[in-house]
Order: C-alpha cells, then sequence, then structure tokens
C-alpha cells in the first residue's frame, strides 16, 4: 500500500444486525483497518461489543483477496488490562486506552505489546499529551479524540487540531514510526484539514456507515488526502 493514510470505519455506526455483513462490505469499499469502540459504562455513558464480538468478527476482516485487514480495538473502559488481554487474545492487532484509564500506564502498553499487538495511547478533547512524556520510545499509536468519547455521530472539535500539531512534533522529534490516528467528526469535507496538521490514520463511524455507498465516500476521503490545503 503506497498512500501513508489509512481509513478506519468505525462499526458503531454500523448495524448491528448484521455486523459481519458490514465488515465485508465496508473492507471491500476500501477499508484499511476496522475500527472497534468498546464501550463499558463506567469509562463512558454507553455500552457496545467486548472480546467476544471481535472473536466472531475476525473472519470476516480481510480483503476479497483473503489478505487479512487490521483490527484497531480503541478501549474506553476502565481498568484496561484484563480486556486489553481478551481482545489480544482473540486477534486484536492495534489496542489503544485512556491513559487515565489505568492506574499503570507503562505496565499496559508493555502487557499489551507482549500479546503480540501494537500499542496506542488515546486523549480526550481537554486532554494534554502529557502522559507521552516518559513512553515514546514504547508505543506504536497515538490516537487524538476530537470529538468527547461515547458516542458516534458528533461534531469535529477544532481545537484537536492544535493537539494533532503537537503530536506530529512529537513524533517526528523521535524519528520512530508512530501511527498519529484522529477519531470524531471526520467527514469527506475536513479530512484534508486533520491530514494536513499531521495526522495520518482516520476514525470515520457515521460519515461512512451513514451513507448508502461506502465506497463512494471512502474513495472522496482518499481524494481528499491528495490535495495540500492552506491555511
Ligand atoms: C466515540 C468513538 C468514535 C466514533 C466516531 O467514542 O470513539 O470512534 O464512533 O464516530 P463519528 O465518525 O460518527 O464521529
Ligand atoms: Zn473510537
Amino acid at each position: 500500500m503506497s498512500s501513508p493514510f489509512r481509513i478506519a470505519p468505525s462499526i458503531l455506526s454500523a448495524d448491528f444486525a448484521r455486523l459481519g455483513a458490514e465488515v465485508t462490505d465496508v473492507i471491500a469499499a476500501g477499508a484499511d483497518w476496522i475500527h472497534f469502540d468498546v464501550m463499558d459504562n463506567h469509562y463512558v455513558p454507553n455500552l457496545t461489543f467486548g472480546p467476544m464480538v471481535c472473536k466472531a468478527l475476525k473472519p470476516h476482516a480481510k480483503t476479497p483477496a483473503g489478505v487479512a485487514v487490521p483490527i484497531d480495538v480503541h478501549l474506553m473502559v476502565e481498568p484496561v488490562d484484563a480486556i486489553a488481554a481478551a481482545f489480544a487474545e482473540v486477534g486484536a492487532d492495534h489496542i489503544s486506552f485512556h491513559p487515565e484509564a489505568t492506574r499503570h500506564v507503562h505496565r499496559s502498553i508493555q502487557a499489551i505489546k507482549s500479546a503480540g499487538c501494537t500499542a496506542g495511547l488515546v486523549f480526550n478533547p481537554a486532554t494534554g499529551l502529557e502522559a507521552l512524556d516518559w513512553v515514546m520510545d514504547d508505543i506504536d499509536l497515538i490516537l487524538i479524540m476530537s470529538v468527547n468519547p461515547g458516542f458516534g455521530g458528533q461534531g469535529f472539535i477544532d481545537s484537536a487540531l492544535r493537539k494533532i500539531e503537537a503530536a506530529r512534533k512529537r513524533i517526528d522529534d523521535t524519528g520512530r514510526d508512530i501511527r498519529l490516528e484522529v477519531d470524531g467528526g471526520i467527514k469527506v469535507d475536513n479530512i484534508a484539514r486533520v491530514a494536513s496538521a499531521g495526522a495520518d490514520t482516520f476514525v470515520a463511524g457515521s460519515a461512512i456507515f451513514g451513507a448508502d455507498d461506502y465506497a463512494s465516500v471512502i474513495a472522496a476521503m482518499h481524494r481528499e488526502l491528495r490535495v495540500p490545503v492552506k491555511a
């Protein structure tokens, strides 16, 4: 895959009565990753799905040619470690968590990596990036929330753009290959702006699953990503 950009549709906005077919369809439409929003009605005021649903969907997470498509788990749960281990066990590829949801951030990162997954930290709209100070050598992904976690279909919070720029600078300073993902309110008409702030991976739930033709939305997003945007 030559593009540095990844589109990660969130199945939070898919039809829950036919999730397997939704995963198959959105991959056929061009999804690069499948984003799993895991909510526990404790860390966030909503409840979604756990490792058993991930296990059931794993066989659907492949292209029509049979190439595996990464499962990107966004944990909005507290505590983190046991659920992260359970997702690793059923085939998650990337696992991200909110640093304030675990007592020992470094230990949670190590546990995810030793289970064979890549590890990411997630930052809410009003949370600073300080938790990165001592773990930049350990993480594989930074996920910037551009909405408050818990629900799909909310509007993009503009201050996330400054935070993406700050995260991009931290990543470039390390020289390490760390993905910079953005989650919340991403649409065809703002994705280029988010990319020019430094993001390379884009979660989109309602923009894709709310459309009749998933492929045309994903193609339009990729088209936007090739266009340099002026401030
Ligand atoms: C919110 C979730 C997001 C959400 C994005 O807690 O983390 O992934 O589903 O949905 P849209 O793209 O509809 O804002
Ligand atoms: Zn998410």
